[in-house]
């Protein structure tokens, strides 16, 4: 009896575990049962998903000769189980006559014959696949690794559903856009980046045109900031005049000459010695429409000099280390001219939850037509959660941690001593403006209470 209720009592904690804290489920009891589950029904489960190929003939005319059993149909070998911190990791050696798209079509069959979340899995080299299983839903809750990758302008920003962390690296993908509804996340998104950029050495510059409330907070950390489409494109244009003050530099040090051996010469501000190198700047951009919006003739005039700093930007920053970061509801040919061509140079797409299928296919329609379906179909409940791409046309499903505008803010605060000053941009440095006139302005209009 004792014994009886010792089990019942295990079992409900396990039960509670698992409903309550999943990832303590996971590291605890999951990871054992789960890798019992998949070893024990591999072999009948491949053969249900039709991932087996029959017997070599040789196989079966050795069989016949030796009169011994015939062999039966054979599933990919599995050369590694792994265990991690959200699930398994399954490397499997495909038969020949399989490839890579019979698993993934296969996927979401594996995923609920296994008992595990989620099912993902990609084409390592020629022949040998990995199946990324999760134990349970990784980004309803979203805990960053302890563990993650240091490298300069590599920021690890959010979590992707199979469990990997999502990276926004800048020397790889330089510029970026992330889209979205109101509401959706991309403010979240967008601190998430800064506070992991605030450690590195790297100048932050922002324009945030909701009068300063996302980023201004942070100013600790920026080495300029705007809050309005004036002021934006005095910085714009000043760092269009920092770019090119980093390419006489780098024209400078090339020292180009018959003498000098290839590998010498520098083309970008990578190849610069360290103690000379520029540092690099990450612009980032909040609610970009309002810079591209205009009512009257002089606010047109100054919408196409905006546009052509950003675009003359995102042509040729890249070398000079300037990386774009550009955030916004839509960002279509509707905010007028040159808004496509600066979009086509903004690689890293990333799209939170969209209203309609339009304001999809302006991060994806031009690189993953089957990630335009995957943003639209985002929950409204589940903020934060997004699809990021690239022009490799591969996407995934991601979200950001949900880090306070408080935590955020502390980060930037601690880090504040590495905030580098930029000469071209030292009008723009922010102080720490008392906010106290909008204040008393407003509650003097306000009706009295009370
Ligand atoms: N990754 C996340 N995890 C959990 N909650 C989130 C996440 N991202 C956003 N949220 C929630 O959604 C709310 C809105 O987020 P955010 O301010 O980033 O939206 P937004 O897209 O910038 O909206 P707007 O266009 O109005 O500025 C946040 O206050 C937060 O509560
Ligand atoms: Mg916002």
């Amino acid at each position: 009896m004792t014994w009886l209720m010792v089990a019942v009592v295990v079992v409900a904690a396990a039960g509670l575990l698992r409903w309550r804290r999943p990832a303590w489920y996971w590291l605890s009891l999951g990871v054992t049962f789960a890798t019992v589950r998949v070893l024990v029904r591999y072999a009948s489960v491949m053969d249900a998903c039709g991932l087996t190929v029959p017997p070599a003939r040789w196989r079966l005319a050795l069989a016949r000769m030796t009169r011994r059993e015939v062999p039966g149909p054979r599933s990919p070998r599995i050369l590694r189980l792994r265990p991690t911190r959200t699930g398994l990791v399954l490397r499997l050696k495909l038969r020949p006559g399989q490839d890579a798209f019979d698993v993934a079509a296969t996927t979401d069959r594996l995923r609920h014959s296994f008992g595990l979340y989620g099912v993902t899995s990609c084409e390592i080299r020629s022949g040998v696949v990995e199946v990324r299983m999760t134990g349970y839903d990784v980004l309803k809750r979203v805990q960053m690794p302890a563990r993650l990758d240091t490298r300069p302008m590599r920021i690890p920003v959010a979590l992707r559903e199979d469990g990997s962390v999502h990276y926004r690296d800048y020397r790889a993908v330089p510029h970026g856009l992330t889209l979205g509804a109101t509401e959706s996340g991309k403010s979240v998104y967008q601190r998430n980046l800064v506070a992991g950029l605030a450690p590195h050495h790297v100048a932050l510059v922002g324009i945030d045109c909701k009068q300063g409330v996302e980023l201004f907070p942070l100013a600790r950390r920026f080495s300029a900031l705007a809050d309005n489409p004036d002021t934006a494109l005095e910085l714009l244009e000043a760092l269009v005049t920092h770019m090119e003050e980093v390419y006489q530099l780098i024209r400078a040090e090339q020292r180009i000459s018959v003498a000098v051996p290839d590998a010498e010469i520098a083309a970008d501000v990578w190849d610069l010695p360290e103690d000379i190198r520029p540092v690099p700047v990450v612009v980032l951009v909040d609610e970009v429409a309002e810079l591209a919006l205009y009512a009257t003739k002089d606010e047109e005039k100054r919408r196409d000099r905006i546009i052509t700093a950003l675009v003359r930007l995102a042509q040729l920053g890249r070398a000079a280390g300037i990386y774009l970061e550009i955030c916004g509801q839509r960002f279509g040919s509707e905010l007028g001219k040159g808004i496509t061509m600066l979009r086509a140079q903004l690689t890293g797409r990333t799209a939170h939850r969209v209203n309609d299928e339009t304001s999809a296919n302006m991060a994806f329609g031009d690189i993953a037509p089957d990630a335009v379906l995957a943003a639209i179909q985002i929950p409204a409940e589940t903020r934060g959660l997004a699809i990021a791409g690239d022009s490799t046309g591969g996407w995934h499903r991601i979200r950001a941690p949900h880090t306070s505008l408080r935590e955020a803010v502390n980060i930037c605060n601690k880090h504040a001593h590495l905030t580098p000053d930029l000469p071209a941009l030292a009008a723009f440095r922010p102080a720490t403006a008392a906010v106290s006139s909008a204040r008393d302005r407003l509650s003097k209009t306000a009706p009295a209470t009370a």
